[in-house]
């Protein structure tokens, strides 16, 4: 087989550098060359071709990893939104756009008969549905679809917080309100890593003990957490219904039902970090291996090449 070249745009903070080395050396004991550090931010697209530092991606590379959500740019999907539609990518456009929208994770996930909190959307114009369903729920979380790191999350404890919330929601000229329903946990989650179908790690985080949201961000902690055959079937499920190659899926436990809910799918979750690893949690390895495989796997295909 000829010598495949793939493209890689991975995060370097929290010990990203240090595993995109790994990466590539690893891809290069199969004979596959990687050109890193292409963030799309910088390329141009011009006529067939979409070219970043000299290089038409579509034409000389075979795949390209895209694995970094923190210098996301608009331009920059866009363009990997472009690229998608003439050359594989890890993850697809469809399933990193799918899983960066709370509200289409929750319906492609509760179509599929995966638990998630129950949810409304509507119309900005039509913020009477909100009272209703605070009747009905006692409790709610207000959510942007397009979040991270738990900001902008509010919750909402009864119809007194919703009345006063309305007007600052309707100062922001949103398109739409998305609101779930509070679920009493124990205030700690699950996160399952799965690349390609497979499992590759379970930690938990708990929230501080001002907070309900368990993410880092919100000033929760990481701790070593066991999964069990359930959960990793669910995150398994999660994956394969959003079309994630790698995904993070976030659990908790509700309380009331008695069941494992997916809070989220993350379409780029992090690898342990240095000071993670010294904790405990190992499995960089196992992950980083599991994505050569899949790149390996998926490079094969060469749409645009094997018409020249
Ligand atoms: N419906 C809910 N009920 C109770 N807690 C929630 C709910 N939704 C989110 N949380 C808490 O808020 C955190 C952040 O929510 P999540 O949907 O994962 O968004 P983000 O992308 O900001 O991480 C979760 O980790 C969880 O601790
Ligand atoms: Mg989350």
């Amino acid at each position: 087989m000829e010598q495949r070249t793939i493209g890689m745009w991975l995060y370097t903070n929290g010990g990203g550098d240090k595993i995109a080395k790994k990466i590539i050396k690893k891809l290069a004991e199969r004979d596959i060359k990687t050109v890193s550090g292409i963030n799309l931010r910088h390329a141009i697209a011009r006529n067939s071709n979409i070219v970043h530092n000299g290089i038409k991606l579509n034409k000389e590379l075979d795949l390209f990893f895209s694995y970094n959500a923190g210098e996301q740019t608009q331009y920059q999907t866009y363009i990997y939104q472009a690229l998608n539609r003439v050359m594989p990518m890890i993850n697809s456009y469809d399933s990193f756009s799918l899983t960066e929208d709370k509200f289409h994770t929750s319906l492609v996930l509760k179509n599929a008969a995966i638990q998630t909190p129950d949810y409304k959307l509507c119309h900005r114009d039509d913020g009477h549905e909100l009272k209703k369903i605070i009747k009905k729920w006692d409790k709610m979380v207000y959510k942007p679809t397009d979040g991270w790191g738990g900001l902008g999350l509010t919750k909402i404890e009864n119809e007194a917080t919703l009345d006063m919330l309305m007007p600052f929601l309707n100062q922001m000229d949103l398109r739409y309100f998305y609101v779930e329903k509070f679920i009493e946990y124990d205030n700690t989650d699950f996160r399952i890593d799965i690349v390609d179908g497979e499992f590759v790690s379970c930690y938990g985080r708990k929230a501080n003990e001002t907070d309900w949201r368990t993410n880092i961000t919100a000033g929760g902690s990481v701790f070593m957490r066991e999964a069990n055959d359930e959960i990793v079937a669910i995150a398994k499920k999660a994956c394969e219904v959003t079309g994630v190659d790698i995904g993070g899926v976030d659990i908790i436990y509700d309380r009331e039902k008695e069941e494992y809910i997916v809070l989220e799918v993350n379409g780029i979750p992090a690898f342990a970090t240095p000071e993670q690893e010294k904790m405990g949690l190992d499995f960089n390895d196992k992950k980083i291996k599991l994505i050569v495989d899949l790149i390996d796997r998926k490079s094969r295909k060469r749409p645009n090449k094997a018409s020249e």
